[in-house]
């Protein structure tokens, strides 16, 4: 079984970089599951709702998990798709993949577990949710209100939030000062953030109120940098004050209160996956 997964990767890599330079959507995606990902086992363990991942790093270590028959009681020891894990003899039970949006209030940190022990965003996550052990899909800054994805899909989150993801986030920005259309085509071509230069961006002013001497700005990035928001406006002068994400993807929240949630529907899913394979670059 083992030489047929290799030769497996072994065919299909070369054939995926061709289709990722020339080819989009479908083909590509099914490709790359083909190609067995290979992932941590206390992580795989977490995923599979068993124990959280610091249990699933004792069981490890105690000598309670087989893979492929054999003890493992290494931690870091990287496993694939097809290797068959038990933990007390029993395999590991499969999760049904799940997916939410919700609209994350300011105030709450996406960080799962907070040594400060901050508000985060499990806190306000219905039972069922919490059960299916999602988790979120990149972060969103505490201040930051709006959209946020949750999944337990560690494969959707990797091509939602990965390097290779390409997915639209739309921010409403409320910044300091008059932002001037020299800023917005700065902003919009790349700014040197963290010594590099973020990729091109859409950007529109919506308003200015010259009474509190702010701007309401409207941008959209494909990267997903630490603070990238709000770090593109300090380096053209503007601390941003606010900020809310109206859309992930194709996905808003038009109609949904801050902190409500919904169950994303699978052909959502499905654009989300699609959109993440699409050309990177925005057109500016
Ligand atoms: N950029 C930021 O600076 N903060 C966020 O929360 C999201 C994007």
């Amino acid at each position: 079984r083992c030489a047929d997964v290799t030769g497996v990767q072994t065919c299909a890599l070369p054939i995926y970089v061709i289709l990722n330079k020339f080819c989009k959507f479908k083909l590509q995606y099914f490709l790359e599951r083909l190609i067995d990902m290979e992932e941590r086992l206390q992580k795989r363990i977490a995923a599979s709702g068993l124990a959280s991942r610091r249990k699933a790093e004792e069981l490890i270590l105690s000598g309670r998990v087989k893979v492929n028959g054999e003890i493992v009681s290494v931690l870091g020891t990287k496993v694939k798709n097809s290797d068959f894990i038990l933990v007390d003899n029993k395999p590991l039970p499969t999760l049904t993949k799940a997916y939410y949006v919700i609209n994350k209030p300011r105030g709450v940190i996406c960080t799962v577990d907070d040594p400060k022990k901050r508000r985060t965003i499990l806190d306000i996550l219905p039972e069922e949710a919490l059960k299916q052990h999602v988790y979120p899909v990149g972060r969103l800054d505490s201040d930051t209100k709006g959209v946020l994805l949750l999944t337990n899909d560690g494969d959707f989150m990797n091509h939602m939030v990965g390097p290779r993801s390409g997915i639209e986030k739309e921010y409403l920005a409320r910044v300091h000062g008059i932002i001037t259309f020299n800023d917005i085509k700065k902003l919009s071509e790349g700014v040197i953030i963290d010594s590099k230069k973020t990729l091109p961006a859409i950007v529109s002013l919506e308003s200015v109120d010259e009474k509190n001497n702010s701007s309401l700005v409207r941008i959209t990035i494909t990267q997903g940098l630490y603070h990238q928001i709000k770090k593109m406006f300090i380096s053209v002068g503007h601390e941003v004050k606010k900020l809310t994400r109206v859309r992930f993807g194709h996905i808003t929240i038009d109609n949904l209160r801050e902190g409500e949630l919904y169950k994303l529907p699978i052909k959502d899913v499905k654009i989300l996956y699609e959109l993440s394979l699409k050309d990177k670059e925005l057109k500016i």
